[in-house]
C-alpha cells in the first residue's frame, strides 16, 4: 500500500475493477508474421482470486469498494465495449477457437499434405516432464498444433509407448478457465505421443527414429522439430545424429537448443561451432524461456506503442533501471548443474541481460525477427564488460526460523565442500550509448532468498523545481515515478504516481495506477514454453537468441567470471530466506540508488 508523505494521509489503493469487468485474450491470434497481438476472449466472468484478496466489504453500491485498510476505492467502469466483437451467448464478447490459431500455424500451406513431428530429446528428463509435454498439450488443446502431428520421445531409459505416456499423463493439467473435454484432449494428445529409446551419440538409434517418423509421416512433407532437452555435453553428438540420420527429407528440420550455452565466450564459441557444423543458423533455435513470458513479450508494446511511455525511455527521464529475479527456494536437487555454473551464468547473463536487451533496445525498423535481433545486438555491443568493482555475490547459509533449519548451499551433498559459486549476485551495468549514457542499469538475482519474484523497475528522475516540495519533504527520490513491471507472480504493469489525498489540505501520497492481470484479463496467462514451441513451430525466430547475440552477451560476463574464479573470490554468505547480502544495497547505493523491491510501499 502507498506510503505517505504526511503522517495524517489516508492510503488510496489502486482501483479495483468491479466483477463485470471484461477482459481480451492475446493468444494463439491470427497474426502477423512477426505478432500475436490482439485477441478476443472478452469473458464477464468474475475475476474472483483477486476480488477475494482485494476487497473486504463491498458496499450497497457495488461502485464503490472498502478495502482492507478501510480505504474505499471507486471500481473501475467495466470495459464490456472496449471491443468491437461480437456478444455472444452467456454475456461472452467472443471467445477463443481454434480459428485463432491457425492462421498462426503459418508453415503449414496445405495442412492436409504436410506433417510436423516433434521430437523431444532426453524425453524422460525434469524438463521434458515439467515443461515440454504439457506446453505441447497445452498446444493441441488450443488448437495451435497442425492437423497431421506426432510427437517422439527419445532417450535412453527403456519406455515403451505406453509408459511415456502413462509419464506425460501424469503433468499435464487443463488450464482453469478452459476444462471442458479434457480427459478426451488428453487422451487424443496421449494417442499422438511415442517413444524410441536410443544412445545420444548413435546414428544407428537415430536411422530407427527416422524409420519411425516415415511411417507416421506417411509420405507427406515432412517438418522436423527436435527439442534438446538433454546435459550440453551430449547436444552435439544429439545434433550430429539428428542432423545426418534423422533430418526431414522435403520439408524443414529445426533444433530447439536449451541453456547453458556454455560457460564463457570460448566454451559458447566452441559449442556454437560444432552446432554449425551440422546445423544452419536458421535452423537452430536458442531458447531463453524468459522471452517467452507474456511480460516480457509486452515490453516493447508497452514502450513503442505508448506515447506516454516512448519520450521518456532515456537518460533524460529514467534515473536507473533495476532486473530483479528471486527465488525462495534454493538448488535443492539441482546442486550438481548449478555449482558448476552459479546465478550469474544461469540467470544474469541469460534472463536478466536479454530482458535488458530487450528494453534498451533503439526502435527496430519492423517487428521482424531480424530488425529485432539486430537492435538487441547492437545495445548489447554498446555495453561496458561488467568490472568486479561493479558485482557483488553471495551464497546462501543455513537459517533456523519458526523450528525449521534451511540447509546452506553447500548442504547439498551434490555440491563440492567449501565450494565457492554464487547463488546471490548483484551487479550495476552501462550502456555507452546516447541514449542511456551514465543510466545504471542494475541486476540482482538470487536463490533462497524471502520471496519468489521477477519484475523489472524503471526509476525516472525527479520534477524539475517540484511545486510540491514541501509537501513531499527532503528525500526527492521517494517521490519519482516508477514503473514497475511485475514479470510473475501475478503478473502486474504498475505506476507510482503522487496524488493528492483527497479532502480540504494538501497532502500528498504515492498511488499507484495498475495494471492487474488477473483482475483485467480473465485468460490465463500461457506458459512461456508454449509460445516458444509454437514460434519454433512456425519458424518465427524473433524470440530465440541468434549467435551474434550470444557472442555479444558473453563478452560482457567472461571476463568477470574469470576474475571472480581466478581470485578465489568469497561471497558475502547470507542466511536462507533473507533478503540477501547486505553488499547489494551498497553497490546501488555508489550510484545512488535505492532498490526499489526493499521499500515498504513495493
Ligand atoms: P536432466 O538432468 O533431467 O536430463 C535430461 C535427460 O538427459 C535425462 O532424463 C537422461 O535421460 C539424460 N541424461 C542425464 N544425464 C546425462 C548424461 N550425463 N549423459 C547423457 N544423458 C544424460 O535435465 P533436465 O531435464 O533438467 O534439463 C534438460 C536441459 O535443459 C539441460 O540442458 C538443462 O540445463 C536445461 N534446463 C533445464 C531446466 C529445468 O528446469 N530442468 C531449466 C532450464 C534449462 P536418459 O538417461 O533416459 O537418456
Ligand atoms: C532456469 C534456471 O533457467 O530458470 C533455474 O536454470 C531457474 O535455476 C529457472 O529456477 C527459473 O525459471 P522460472 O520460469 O521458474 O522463473
Amino acid at each position: 500500500m502507498a506510503t505517505l508523505y504526511s503522517t495524517h494521509c489516508r492510503s488510496y489503493s489502486p482501483l479495483t475493477p468491479s466483477p463485470s469487468s471484461s477482459s481480451y485474450s492475446s493468444y494463439c491470434s491470427s497474426s502477423s508474421s512477426s505478432s500475436k497481438l490482439g485477441h478476443v476472449a472478452v469473458s464477464s466472468s468474475a475475476p474472483k482470486r483477486f476480488l477475494a484478496a482485494k476487497l473486504s466489504v463491498l458496499s450497497q453500491n457495488q461502485n464503490v469498494a472498502r478495502m482492507q485498510d478501510g480505504a474505499v476505492a471507486t471500481a473501475v467502469t467495466p470495459i464490456e465495449n472496449d471491443f468491437p466483437f461480437k456478444k455472444l451467448k452467456g454475456g461472452l464478447l467472443s471467445e477463443p477457437s481454434t480459428d485463432e490459431c491457425k492462421d498462426a500455424v503459418r508453415f503449414d500451406i496445405n495442412e492436409n499434405e504436410s506433417t510436423v513431428s516433434i521430437t523431444v530429446v532426453g524425453a524422460s528428463g525434469d524438463l521434458a516432464k515439467k515443461k515440454i509435454f504439457p506446453a505441447l498439450f497445452a498446444l493441441y488443446y488450443e488448437g495451435c498444433l497442425p492437423k497431421h502431428f506426432t510427437v517422439y520421445g527419445y532417450a535412453r531409459s527403456k519406455m515403451t509407448d505406453a509408459e511415456l505416456r502413462t509419464m506425460v499423463s501424469k503433468t499435464l493439467t487443463c488450464r482453469i478457465d478452459k476444462r471442458e473435454n479434457c480427459g478426451e484432449k488428453m487422451e487424443q494428445f496421449l494417442e499422438r505421443c511415442f517413444y524410441h529409446s536410443g544412445q545420444y551419440d548413435s546414428q544407428e538409434n537415430f536411422a530407427e527414429l527416422d524409420k519411425k517418423l516415415k511411417e507416421h509421416e506417411g509420405g507427406k512433407v515432412s517438418n522436423r522439430l527436435f527439442y534438446l532437452s538433454i546435459p550440453p555435453n551430449v547436444f552435439i553428438d544429439a545434433v550430429r545424429c539428428a542432423s545426418l540420420s534423422a533430418s526431414a527429407g522435403n520439408g524443414w528440420t529445426r533444433v530447439i537448443v536449451e541453456k547453458p550455452f556454455g560457460r564463457d565466450s570460448e566454451s559458447s564459441a566452441a559449442l556454437t561451432k560444432g552446432l554449425k557444423q551440422y546445423l544452419d543458423e536458421d535452423q537452430i533455435f536458442r531458447i531463453d524461456h524468459y522471452l517467452g513470458k507474456e511480460l516480457v513479450e509486452n515490453l516493447s508494446v508497452l514502450r513503442f506503442s505508448n506515447l506516454i511511455f516512448e519520450p521518456l525511455w532515456s537518460r533524460q527521464y529514467i534515473r536507473n533501471v533495476q532486473f530483479i529475479f528471486s527465488e525462495d527456494f534454493g538448488t535443492e536437487g539441482r546442486g550438481g548443474y548449478f555449482d558448476n555454473y552459479g546465478i550469474i551464468r544461469d540467470i544474469m547473463q541469460n534472463h536478466l541481460l536479454q530482458i535488458l536487451a530487450l528494453f534498451a533496445m533503439e526502435t527496430p525498423v519492423s517487428l521482424d525477427a531480424e530488425d529485432i535481433r539486430n537492435e538487441k545486438v547492437k545495445v548489447l555491443r554498446s555495453m561496458r564488460p561488467l568490472e568486479i568493482e561493479n558485482m557483488v555475490i553471495g551464497q546462501y547459509k543455513s537459517h533456523t526460523k519458526g523450528g525449521v533449519t534451511y540447509p546452506a548451499y553447500t548442504d547439498d551433498k551434490t555440491v563440492p565442500k567449501g565450494s565457492l559459486t554464487p547463488t546471490f549476485a548483484a551487479a550495476a551495468l552501462f550502456i555507452d550509448n546516447a541514449r542511456w549514457d551514465g543510466v545504471p542499469f542494475l541486476m540482482k538475482a538470487g536463490k533462497a532468498l524471502h520471496n519468489k519474484k521477477a519484475e523489472i523497475r524503471v526509476q525516472f528522475r525527479h520534477v524539475p523545481g517540484n511545486l510540491y516540495n514541501r509537501n513531499i519533504g527532503t528525500d526527492l527520490d521517494l517521490a519519482t515515478n516508477e514503473l514497475v513491471i511485475r514479470v510473475q507472480p501475478d503478473e502486474a504493469i504498475y505506476l507510482k504516481i503522487n496524488n493528492k489525498v483527497p479532502g480540504l489540505g494538501m497532502r500528498l501520497d504515492r498511488s499507484n495506477l495498475n495494471l492487474h492481470y488477473a483482475a483485467r484479463y480473465s485468460k490465463e496467462i500461457p506458459d512461456a514454453y508454449e509460445r516458444l514451441l509454437l514460434d519454433a513451430i512456425e519458424g518465427e525466430r524473433r524470440l530465440f537468441i541468434r549467435s551474434d547475440e550470444l557472442d555479444a552477451a558473453w563478452s560482457l560476463f567472461t571476463p568477470v567470471l574469470k576474475e571472480l574464479e581466478e581470485k578465489r573470490i568469497i561471497p558475502e554468505y547470507y542466511p536462507y530466506g533473507s533478503r540477501g547480502p547486505v553488499g547489494a544495497h551498497y553497490l546501488a547505493a555508489r550510484y545512488k540508488v535505492r532498490w526499489g523491491d526493499v521499500s515498504v510501499e513495493q
